[in-house]
């Protein structure tokens, strides 16, 4: 069977009826963003499924306009935390026939609809389909912009690491080590993410994980109230991945809105002040690349990720500044000659660790990311490397969650080997 085929059986597998889970034992409900890199390989084959992925997705969207980070299928006993944890029906705004977490993840779902369309601008069902979606897409937006605006400049803030999508980044150590935690006063937990021995050794720490538990425990406590959360978290960062796709998809979304003319609120006047914040605050002139900034302490954390070189997908830096971008990515920070693009970590910190997580593997999600952004500035030959490493990682190791940089490592694919984004990323970038 040809990769191909297996990407397909892998999706069909990873299928509920409902919705795909990213992958079938570790992560057994619908993700945010993984149900956005999932459409994407659908809709080379079965745009209903599509259809029904993204219904299954919004029909959990909060009435203040937050999409969370996880909806909920039965409860597994496998995953922590499941919906008992989340208590989220102590908000006035979670659906009550739909159960899901509190929190969100990065808003791929403007550009992702926009990808779609432009292959099936003539489909008159996915067409009937988008003027359904399209003001749950914006309600999501002005939910950002309103809630989660604290300096009201345009930049979004996360209020824990899972909001990111990359969980375990270096950007979060510092202010993660800063929060006091009680931990007698935590509630009872346990993970389940443990249990296969050989991916343990990569995931989140037990600081991690009480950390992200103390968080969780003051939303509920809070009753999920955004005033409350605003004053009282501990954890408020502007993070540059999000905010570069939240660039993107406002620009996606405008664009559809035109299209299909439809109601986009003051989504053109929000993006512009987006971007110009990010070049004001988080664009770093001399490393060439973006930091993210810890709204809580007012600073910059200067941590340098792969995050730092995602606002190009959002066209946020100008042309030169895309040049010193390119630099420090070819530069030994983030490849050498024994390396695949694109680390998720500085190759040259001594705490990057190859095989942990989002703390230095290369991830299919964030090398796509970087490609499309690479590709918007033209620069398609480099564009093209990450697209052949990226394509020969898979050919050579198979769908796996995340995987080594380094070429001489044997088998260097991480985490499951049935993770439903790497194959339905790879059926996009070969169409
Ligand atoms: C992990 C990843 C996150 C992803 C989730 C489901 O938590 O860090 O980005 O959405 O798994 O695949």
């Amino acid at each position: 069977m040809d990769r191909k085929e297996e990407a397909l059986k892998l999706l069909d597998a990873n299928w509920t009826g409902r919705f795909t889970k990213p992958s079938p034992n570790l992560y057994p409900h619908q993700w945010n963003w993984d149900a956005g890199f999932i459409a994407l390989g659908n809709a080379q084959h079965d745009l209903s499924r599509v259809i029904t992925e993204y219904r299954s997705l919004f029909a959990g969207q909060w009435s203040n306009g937050l999409l969370p980070h996880i909806v909920f299928g039965p409860p597994t006993g496998h995953y922590f935390p499941e919906q008992d944890f989340w208590q989220s029906d102590r908000s006035t705004f979670s659906p009550k026939n739909v159960q899901t977490s509190g929190i969100t993840q990065p808003p791929v779902h403007g550009f992702i609809l926009k990808r779609i369309y432009d292959k099936h601008s003539e489909d008159s069902d996915f067409i009937a389909f988008l003027k359904e979606i399209f003001p749950k897409l914006v309600k999501l937006h002005e939910y950002y912009y309103r809630d989660r605006n604290p300096l009201r400049n345009g930049l979004i803030t996360i209020r824990h690491p899972w909001e990111s999508g990359t969980d375990n980044s270096p950007i979060w150590d510092e202010a993660l080590s800063a929060m006091q935690i009680d931990k007698d006063a935590l509630p009872d937990f346990k993970r389940k993410d443990l249990q296969n021995p050989k991916a343990a050794g990569h995931r989140p720490t037990h600081e991690d994980y009480d950390r992200y538990v103390y968080l969780v425990d003051l939303f509920r406590r809070l009753d999920y109230d955004e005033e409350k959360i605003n004053e009282q978290c501990p954890f408020q960062i502007v993070d540059p991945l999000f905010n570069a796709i939240l660039t993107w998809s406002n620009e996606a979304i405008i664009t559809l809105g035109d299209i299909l003319q439809m109601d986009y609120g003051e989504l053109i006047y929000w993006n512009e002040q987006t971007i110009y914040s990010m070049n004001e605050l988080l664009w770093d002139e001399q490393a060439g690349i973006y930091h993210a900034w810890d709204a809580v302490e007012s600073k910059k954390i200067e941590v340098h990720t792969h995050s730092g070189l995602m606002p190009m997908i959002g066209g946020i830096p100008d042309v030169d500044q895309v040049e010193q971008m390119i630099r420090r990515m070819t530069g030994p920070n983030f490849k050498n000659d024994e390396t695949y693009y694109l680390p998720s970590y500085n190759l040259s910190q001594s705490d990057i660790d190859h095989e942990k997580y989002w703390r230095g593997p290369i991830w299919i999600s964030t090398n796509w990311l970087i490609i499309q952004g690479l590709n918007r500035y033209g620069f398609d030959e480099l564009a093209d490397e990450v697209f052949q490493d990226t394509i020969e990682l898979i050919h050579q190791f198979g769908f796996y969650e995340y995987f080594d940089p380094r070429r001489n490592v044997r088998n260097n694919g991480y985490g499951t080997n049935q993770f439903s984004w790497s194959a339905s990323l790879y059926l996009d970038m070969l169409n």
